[in-house]
């Protein structure tokens, strides 16, 4: 597993291997009391579940696949964690995902960031004009992005995204101008499993963008294609005037992944 960012200021840092229910409320009230008014990268930590990507060398793109692709050596040479920050860049591109008329700051959120390459991309993309929280089981990778991490327009809430103290942590956030969610469960190997664990994930992503995603908004989320996906359509589909599913060419071509990309939000109600 990789060691988590290092914490400066009055950051939280609660750091553990056992995801139980004592250890996320202790945690929720330390969230509420101290580390959300904290300046700065501030950093709710709970404790963590094992993480979907295991890096067998600290911050190293290439120790979870033995055979290094044209994606992932890509990564390494630009200095991104992992491959998947193409999958996003090409997503973002394609579907003009971040252009906005207005000089503000972008408000941002990642679900599922670690080990941090679509924030890191993000943040270098749009520096100083984006506002950006990410939330993930996992600790970002130490190695890269430690400077923009540790920017004041960068916030990094490490928790279960579908429990109630990151949960509240992210809405403290809101309202977003775009989340995206890369976030997939640690795989059983079973397809059944993974993908209804998957399409719990999505579909939490989805009831975020309801209640947290600024009107004209946009949304991408990883799927698994199979199972829930049509269920999962018919309830996003109403929420956008655009709907599209992509699978870009850095998803693997063996993978069943693909993307929902939501464009202009619509009015609520
Ligand atoms: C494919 S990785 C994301 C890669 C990331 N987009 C990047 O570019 O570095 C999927 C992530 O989803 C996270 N995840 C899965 N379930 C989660 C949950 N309930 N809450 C928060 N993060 C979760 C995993 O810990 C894992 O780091």
């Amino acid at each position: 597993m990789c060691r988590p960012l290092a914490m400066t200021g009055t950051s939280l840092v609660v750091s553990g291997t056992s995801p139980t229910m004592t250890a996320g409320i202790v945690i929720a009230r330390r969230v509420a009391g101290s580390s959300l008014r904290t300046r700065g990268n501030t950093v709710a930590v709970t404790t963590g579940n094992p993480p979907t990507i295991k890096e067998g060398k600290e911050g190293s793109a290439l120790s979870n696949y033995a055979k290094p692709d044209y994606w992932t050596v890509k990564a390494l040479k630009e200095g991104y964690p992992a491959r998947s920050v193409y999958k996003l860049r090409e997503i973002a591109e394609k579907y003009a995902l971040f252009s906005r008329g207005t000089s503000a700051p972008l408000r941002v959120l990642d679900l599922g960031a670690a080990p941090g390459s679509w924030s890191l991309y993000l943040l270098r993309a749009f520096k100083g004009r984006i506002d950006l929280a990410a939330c993930d089981l996992s600790p970002l990778s130490a190695a890269y992005g430690k400077d923009l991490f540790a920017g004041g327009n960068f916030t990094f809430i490490q928790g279960d995204f579908t429990g109630d103290p990151a949960r509240a942590a992210i809405l403290a956030k809101a309202p977003f101008d775009v989340m995206v969610s890369d976030a997939a469960p640690a795989t059983t190997g079973n397809r059944l499993v993974d993908t209804a664990r998957s399409e719990e994930l999505a579909s939490t992503a989805l009831r975020y963008a309801e209640t947290a995603l600024r009107e004209g908004g946009s949304l991408v989320v990883k799927l698994f294609q199979g199972g829930a996906t049509a269920e999962f359509l018919k309830e996003a589909k109403p929420l956008f005037a655009k709907c599209h599913t992509f699978k870009p060419k850095a998803c693997r071509p063996e993978s069943f992944e693909t993307y929902f990309i939501g464009l202009k939000r619509q009015p609520a109600g």
